[in-house]
Order: C-alpha cells, then structure tokens, then sequence
C-alpha cells in the first residue's frame, strides 16, 4: 500500500520560502502556476518569447521569463511541457541554469525513468503527478476539494527533497483529498500502462471493433455509435463513483448477466498474453526508446496513424449525433 501524507505532516511553509518556476504554461502549467499562487507561493512562469502560452501567463498575471532565465531565479523549476519536449529543453535551457540545491519537479516520471534527462547531482528531482487534467486540478482546488496526487524523489541532494515534493502538492490543493507516495519507475510504468491497455489504447480499439462489428452485421450506424461508443462515459463515470462491481449493481440484471458471462470471452487468456507483453515493453524500456524515435524523427508515424484514425466512418456518425445533443461540452474534463 501507498503511503499516505496527512495535511498535519506536511510543512505548507516550504513553498512558499522561494520562487517557483513552472516552465510550460499549457494543460498542467496553468493550473500548476494558478493554485501556487493562490496557496501564497511565488510563481513565475518559463516560456518561449510570442508562444501562445506566454500571452495567456501574461494575462493571467504571471512574470513570464525565458526558461533559462526563469530557472536561474528560482529555487523549485517544474518541468510541465510535453515529455517529448524535455531532452532538448532541459540541455539547452535548464541545465545550464541550474545551480546546485534547486528542485527540478516532473509532473510525470518518463523523462528521469527512461533518462531522457540526467540532473546534476547536487539537485533535488522530485515527481509531484496529479492523477487528472489541469482542467480538474483547478476546478476542484476552486471548489475547496483537491485531485488527488502522487509525489516520489529521485535525487535527495539536500536531504529534504520530499518535504518539498509535498509541500508542493499540498499548495496544488491535493492533501484536500489524498497525497501518495511512490516512486519515479511505478509512477511511469503504471501510467504507460494504464493509457497504452485501457483508458486510450484499449478503449479506442474496443468501441471501434465494436462498431466495426455491427456495421458489418447490417445494423444502422447510428445505433452501433450509441450503443458501443457514446454509453461509455455513462459507465465510465459509474466505475469511477462506484467501483465495478457497483457499476454492476447499478445496471440491469441482463446487462450484468451479459456482462459477467460475455466480457471474459472478448478480455481473453489472449488480451492477457497481450497486456504482459506490453508491459514487458513498457519495464524494458522499449516503448520509450521506440516513442522517443518516433518523436525526434520528426513524428511522421504518429500523425499518420492520427490521420487514418480521425478518417474512420464512426468519426462522422459521432460528429452528427453528437450535433443533435448541444449539451455535450467538448472542452469539459467531466
Ligand atoms: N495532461 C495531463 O492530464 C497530465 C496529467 C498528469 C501529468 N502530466 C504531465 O505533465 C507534463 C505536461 O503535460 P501537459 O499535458 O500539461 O502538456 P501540454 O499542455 O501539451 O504543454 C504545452 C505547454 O508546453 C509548452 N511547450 C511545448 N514545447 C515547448 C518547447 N519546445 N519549449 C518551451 N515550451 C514548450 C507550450 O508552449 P507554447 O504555447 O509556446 O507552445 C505549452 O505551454 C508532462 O510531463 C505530462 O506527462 C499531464
């Protein structure tokens, strides 16, 4: 089990003793640096001179400084632009800047995990994850409710690295619910995971071979659109509330009947032989190796296989039912 930081064991003072920097100002960036700010820390704001993040940091009332210079000023640097991005940004911009003693903070462990980046030794390298979107994290901290989130240490030069790491995630507003420790590898290797298997990869392919499957049978799309995609976020949101098994009280005895005699057939011995190797890839780097490949070679693979995606007759079916029903908020994180 994962052990818990009550709010009382945590030194909410820490953050707030110097500046922090959050270099990206985009989907964590901002709700990082808004909920900072609002727990009485000092947060200035790394961006790139005319990118679209620096005017929205500016408007928001942040001091928004090249990423070297932001990191020279401050003495706790959070690195939240894509992981893709951290190599470059961290050799050319970071390193050069950052002076023994300060926290360098990742909101996800890939970079340090897989050592896309290699801090000195005298810096502290902490991981303070949110387990959602910033969407979330700055909605609920406005509502005096927190997201919970995971902090780990990967380097403890001054000997007080957590401390910071949870005084950090405290100042997030996430002792408002629970902060966990754990570390950088089960961090990275649950989430990979958890995204490559369910939540994006094996829910993508599932409602599509679903789709694909009635459509094929002679039944109208719409019906296979809202039959095996659109009723996913009605028992995605009774799993998060209830758990499975009461998602599975909350639904007819013929669904759950179909449920738990049907679903052990489709989640086979051979889903089960593919989650392992998939995980194998993730524990042995080669996901990582292959990703980041993919990314410094310019991502060509990945917009292609974006584009082939997006084409798919089901895109449209959705586009239309989703015209009928102007209460569904495409920007809303649920
Ligand atoms: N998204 C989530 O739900 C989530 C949850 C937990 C943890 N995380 C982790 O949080 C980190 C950030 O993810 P995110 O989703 O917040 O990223 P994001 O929204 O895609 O980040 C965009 C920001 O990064 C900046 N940026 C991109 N490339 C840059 C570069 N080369 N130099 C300087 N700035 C650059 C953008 O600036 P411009 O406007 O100038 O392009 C923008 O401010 C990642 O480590 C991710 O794994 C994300």
């Amino acid at each position: 089990m994962l052990k818990a930081w009550p709010a009382e064991d945590i030194d909410a003072e820490l953050i707030r003793k110097g500046p922090v920097a959050i270099v990206g100002y985009g989907n964590q960036g901002r709700a990082h640096a808004l909920n900072l700010r609002d727990s009485g820390a000092s947060v200035l704001v790394g961006a790139r001179e005319g990118g679209t993040s620096s005017a929205r940091a500016k408007a928001d009332g942040f001091e928004v400084l090249a990423v070297g210079e932001a990191t020279r000023a401050s003495s706790v640097i959070m690195l939240v632009t894509p992981d893709e991005t951290h190599r470059h940004l961290f050799e050319s911009s970071l390193l050069p800047a950052l002076q023994p003693k300060k926290t360098l903070a990742f909101a996800h462990g890939f970079s340090v995990h897989f050592k896309e980046v290699t801090p000195p030794a005298g810096v502290d390298v902490v991981l303070v994850a949110p387990t959602g979107p910033g969407t979330k994290l700055r909605s609920l901290y406005l509502q005096g409710q927190g997201l919970p989130c995971l902090v780990a240490v990967a380097q403890d030069a001054s000997g007080g690295a957590l401390g910071t790491a949870l005084s950090y995630a405290h100042a997030l507003g996430a002792s408002r619910a629970r902060i966990l420790e754990t570390t950088f590898a089960a961090e990275t290797e649950t989430d990979l995971f958890g995204e490559q298997v369910v939540v994006c990869g094996g829910l993508s392919h599932l409602v599509t071979a679903a789709f694909e499957t009635l459509v094929a049978a002679g039944y109208p799309e719409e019906l296979a659109y809202f039959e095996c995609v659109h009723q996913v976020e009605l028992l995605a949101g009774l799993i998060q509330r209830k758990g499975v098994a009461g998602m599975r009280q909350a639904i007819s005895g013929t669904a759950r009947y179909g449920d738990l005699t049907r679903g052990p057939r489709v989640i086979d011995e051979h889903t089960r032989a593919a989650m392992e190797a998939i995980l194998r890839e993730i524990q042995s780097g080669d996901f990582a190796k292959e990703w980041m490949g993919e990314s410094r070679a310019g991502g060509k693979k990945l917009e292609r296989l974006t584009r082939a995606a997006a084409g798919h007759p089901m895109e449209d079916v959705g586009r239309r039912l989703r015209a009928l029903m102007p209460w569904i908020d495409p920007e809303s994180s649920g």
